[in-house]
């Protein structure tokens, strides 16, 4: 029985070292081929069914007794303890002392008995409220998301991966970086009469949104907009910061989100515009559907389990430094980027959640590109490179247009490639060798529609969790984004003073051939 924050360190379980032994024994030789050879049943063995998701991880260098022993790991390090945890409101941010209850933000009206169920209900009815008025107000063509990180990747991935549902006559800008470039861009293209902008901030403090924000409205002010309160809007738990900016409308939601799990809240105002009330819903129902699976499924069968233990394998015993994220379809292109925020930035941790060093590897580096794009970039590396880079395919069965021919070619190339990762080809010499047994994994949906997307987003939400879990680590605080933040402050005052005293040579000196053109 585990209780209270404490989790037994993964390293010190009977299991790690059973893990390690079948490691040295058998994983470090494992070759795909032969194992395909000689287990006709493998392609069922570890391929499953969870809520609008398949998933095929047959092709990673695993067998039935390495699961066997991960399943076990994750029992005695207590993740169904932990999980449910998660699910009871526990503060399992322990650093912050806050519940971790995104999963909450889903659950349809009357499902959950969380005694803040109903003020989450009451927000999203108001949300959406507002999302249909925008749509039916043809006078606003433009939506212009101010917001940075969790504030703006996912808002910006879903709008772009359900383009085929978005609502003709408006369009979608997303405007994060400091760099100025980005929010001239955008006021290069838009007037302020038919203009909304969102300020999107968990905090209302970031200062790359509070700069664009303000940007924004001195902008829009000196071009002649009046009616602040109806073209700017705020999406923040710090409700008395945006209305001291003079934002009157504003939709809240609480600490217990995390800024990368905040798309499901008033964060994905856009999203909701984008594609409607009813979409927004269909998003949530989607992801809910996940959090069901992952709550009640046992291990053996439990998608973000299964995938998650796969990363504790692949990082911890295989050795595997960084996965590839290869969506086959060309409006997932922004999912690398959410999902490196959501994996490195939860992940990204070199202590436990009680502050001691972690013995082992933490979590790896994410990057990818849509395919068949990255067959003709990186593809090389992953074929024939010196490291091994297990690749994660994303496909859709069914497209959103009717291009005739197209949908084939790109779903044959996901398989090929997959196919060619693993099998290598040996007979050409030198070269031309390909050394094959290269790990992949198979994720298919449907098709891509809002129900699909939110159980896919939420399949690796709680994947997520499950490796961060069996780490330790506490997924849900992001201290390693302090530093630099502070550190900017004071090079900002000494850009402007130049002074450069106490500082080490090389910031002082690219300071100063800054500081000339200032
Ligand atoms: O700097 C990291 C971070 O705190 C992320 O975790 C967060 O998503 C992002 O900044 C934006 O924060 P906010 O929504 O408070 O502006």
């Amino acid at each position: 029985m585990i209780t209270g924050h404490a989790r037994p360190r993964c390293t010190q379980t009977a299991a790690w070292a059973a893990l390690h032994e079948h490691f040295e024994a058998i994983g470090r030789a494992f070759d795909l081929r032969d194992a395909f050879r000689r287990d006709p049943g493998r392609f069922e063995a570890f391929s499953q069914e969870a809520p609008h998701v398949f998933a095929d991880l047959s092709k990673n260098l695993i067998d039935t007794q390495a699961e066997a022993l991960l399943l076990e790991l994750a029992r005695e390090c207590g993740l169904e303890y932990h999980r449910d945890a998660m699910f009871a409101g526990k503060a399992i941010n322990n650093t912050e002392q806050r519940a971790v209850k995104h999963w909450l933000l889903r659950a349809p009206a009357g499902a959950s008995s969380d005694p803040e169920a109903g003020q989450v209900h009451a927000t999203l009815d108001a949300m959406l409220a507002y999302a249909e008025q925008v749509r039916g107000d043809d006078a606003i063509t433009d939506v212009v998301n101010i917001g940075i990180g969790g504030s703006d990747l996912g808002p910006q991935m879903a709008v772009a991966a359900l383009d085929a549902l978005v609502l003709p006559g408006k369009r979608f800008h997303f405007v994060s970086n400091i760099d100025g470039h980005e929010l001239a861009a955008v006021l290069r293209k838009v007037r302020p009469d038919s203009t909304l902008f969102l300020v999107a901030s968990k905090t209302f403090t970031t200062i790359e949104t509070m700069t664009n924000a303000r940007s924004a409205r001195a902008w829009f002010e000196a071009a002649g907009g009046r009616d602040v309160a109806r073209h700017f809007a705020a999406l923040t738990t710090n409700v008395a910061a945006a209305r001291e900016f003079g934002i009157a409308t504003t939709f809240g939601f609480w600490d217990w989100v995390g800024g990368r799990y905040s798309m499901w809240s008033s964060i994905g105002l856009p999203i909701a515009i984008a594609i409607g009330a009813a979409g927004f819903r269909e998003l949530l129902a989607g992801a809910h559907e996940m959090d069901r699976h992952f709550s009640s499924a046992p291990l053996e069968r439990n998608l973000p389990a299964r995938l998650g233990l796969l990363d504790v394998w692949n990082r911890n015993f295989q050795g595997f430094s960084s996965r590839s994220i290869a969506p086959y379809h060309s409006a997932l292109r922004r999912l690398p980027a959410y999902l490196q925020q959501l994996e490195m930035e939860s992940n990204g941790k070199r202590v436990d959640a009680e502050g001691s060093p972690l013995p082992h590897a933490s979590a790896p580096v994410l990057w990818g590109e849509p395919g068949t794009n990255g067959q003709h970039a990186y593809f090389q590396m992953l074929h024939q490179g010196t490291d091994v880079v297990p690749v994660e395919f994303i496909a859709v069965a069914t497209p959103a247009h009717a291009l005739g021919g197209h949908h084939q070619l790109l779903l044959a190339n996901a398989l090929a490639q997959a196919q060619a990762l693993m099998q290598g080809r040996a007979d050409a010499g030198g070269h031309r060798d390909f050394p094959g047994n290269r790990p992949s994994t198979f994720i298919l949906l449907e098709r891509l529609d809002p129900a699909s997307l939110g159980a896919l987003l939420a399949l690796h939400e709680h994947r997520v969790f499950v490796s961060g879990s069996l780490w330790g680590i506490n997924s849900f605080d992001q201290w390693g984004v302090e530093l630099g933040k502070v550190l900017a402050l004071d090079i900002a005052r000494r850009l402007a003073s130049g002074d450069a005293s106490e500082l080490d040579a090389s910031t002082a000196g690219l300071l100063r051939r800054l500081g000339r053109r200032a």
